[in-house]
């Protein structure tokens, strides 16, 4: 069986990775492909590694010319997707690779995004408890942010097990620049960006702070407040995330580790490394793992969880792909590689 898809913003990062998935997708045949100001344009011209889709046109993103498949795919600046979204059939699966639904708390998106909270969908992060099932019957799935998937993978092991306090969780991320998207920002220039990090967001203004104390939150089963600061580094793709919670008494590093093995033993795509190997950002390009490692400093009464993905493919395009799987009844790796680029 096959199922029609369409994908907006395909002019774009997010969308560009959903279409080179999706075209070594045996189960699914691309429809239409839109976008905003580069509609008219070849596929080709805009994104020439996506050779077997060269000749797609791309179209006007409306709401007529998303209907009529299986699936659409919204890979569009927040804000643009609930409109549309809103207008498609309830029974047309939607996956919406932004932020518009992915907030439970309306109080949370009206501090960190302003007017117009869209509600809230499944979430489409497999691997965090109960999510898997709740994307089984779901006809509309939000996609996590970049930085939060890499950040609660990290860190939810160890609130399954009750072993970490709630307070005082600190993470830092380090991104390449196409988690910036595509359009011309002079900050993101390769003359300020190359040979240079910086952060940004600093002092708990992220818009990813809320979502992810949203997902850690629910697996403790309490609040948990986290200061995330997300940083700029040299590469055009990648995430390294540092994570780090201060354990609670008397837990050991046997136990720690014991943790994050049970919880992503059976995981395809979350690994962690045998211990003392460390994640780095080029052995997961263009796949759809995470690589983990974690320590225990005793000293700071601390774990520190290290854990690197592609930010176009697990931490958007993948896991949207993997969570289209889930839903449509597929197998979940269907389409996916965990074989990164490397070097
Ligand atoms: N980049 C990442 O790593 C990443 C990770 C996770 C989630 N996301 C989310 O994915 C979404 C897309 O991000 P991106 O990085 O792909 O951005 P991008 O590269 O800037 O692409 C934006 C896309 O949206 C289209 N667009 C722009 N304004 C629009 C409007 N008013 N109405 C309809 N379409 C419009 C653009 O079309 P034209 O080019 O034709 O103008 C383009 O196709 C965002 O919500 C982002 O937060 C991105």
């Amino acid at each position: 069986m096959t199922f029609s898809v369409a994908v907006s913003g395909a002019s774009g990062y997010a969308g560009g990775e959903v279409l080179r998935l999706l075209a070594n997708h045996p189960q699914v045949t691309i429809g239409a492909v839109t976008a905003h100001s580069q509609a008219g344009s070849r596929l080709g011209s805009i994104a020439p590694h996506l050779h077997a889709l060269a000749e797609k046109v791309l179209v006007q993103t409306t709401v007529e010319n998303l209907a009529g498949h299986d699936v659409v795919f919204l890979a569009l600046p927040h804000g643009a997707s609930a409109e549309i979204a809103a207008q498609l059939p309830q029974d047309t699966l939607v996956i919406d690779a932004g932020a518009d639904h992915r907030l439970a708390s309306a109080e949370a998106w009206a501090k960190f995004y302003g007017e117009g909270y869209a509600g809230h969908w499944p979430y489409g992060l497999p691997e965090l408890p109960g999510h898997r099932e709740a994307l089984r019957s779901a006809k509309r799935i939000a996609v996590p942010g970049c930085y939060p998937t890499g950040a609660q993978l990290a860190l939810a092991p160890g609130y399954s097990a009750g072993l970490l306090e709630p307070q005082d969780v600190v993470i830092v991320s380090a991104s390449g620049v196409s988690g910036a998207g595509k359009s011309v920002k002079p900050h993101l220039l390769g003359s300020e960006t190359m040979g240079s990090m910086s952060p940004y967001g600093v002092g708990g203004g992220h818009r990813h702070t809320p979502e992810i104390e949203q997902g850690l939150s629910r697996v403790a089963g309490e609040p948990v407040s986290v200061s995330f600061t997300p940083t700029l580094a040299p590469m055009p793709r990648g995430i390294l995330t540092t994570a780090t919670a201060r354990v609670k008494p008397g837990t050991s590093q046997d136990q720690l580790r014991a943790a994050w093995q049970r919880a992503y033993a059976a995981e395809p795509f979350v690994t962690l490394l045998p211990e003392g190997q460390w994640p780095a950002t080029g052995n997961v390009t263009g796949s759809n793992q995470v690589h983990l490692q974690l320590a225990f400093d005793e000293h700071a009464g601390r774990v520190i969880v290290c854990a690197a993905i592609d930010n176009l493919t697990k931490g958007t395009a993948g896991g949207a792909v993997q969570s289209m799987n889930i839903a449509l009844g597929l197998a979940e790796t269907t389409g996916l590689t965990g074989q990164g680029i490397a070097p």
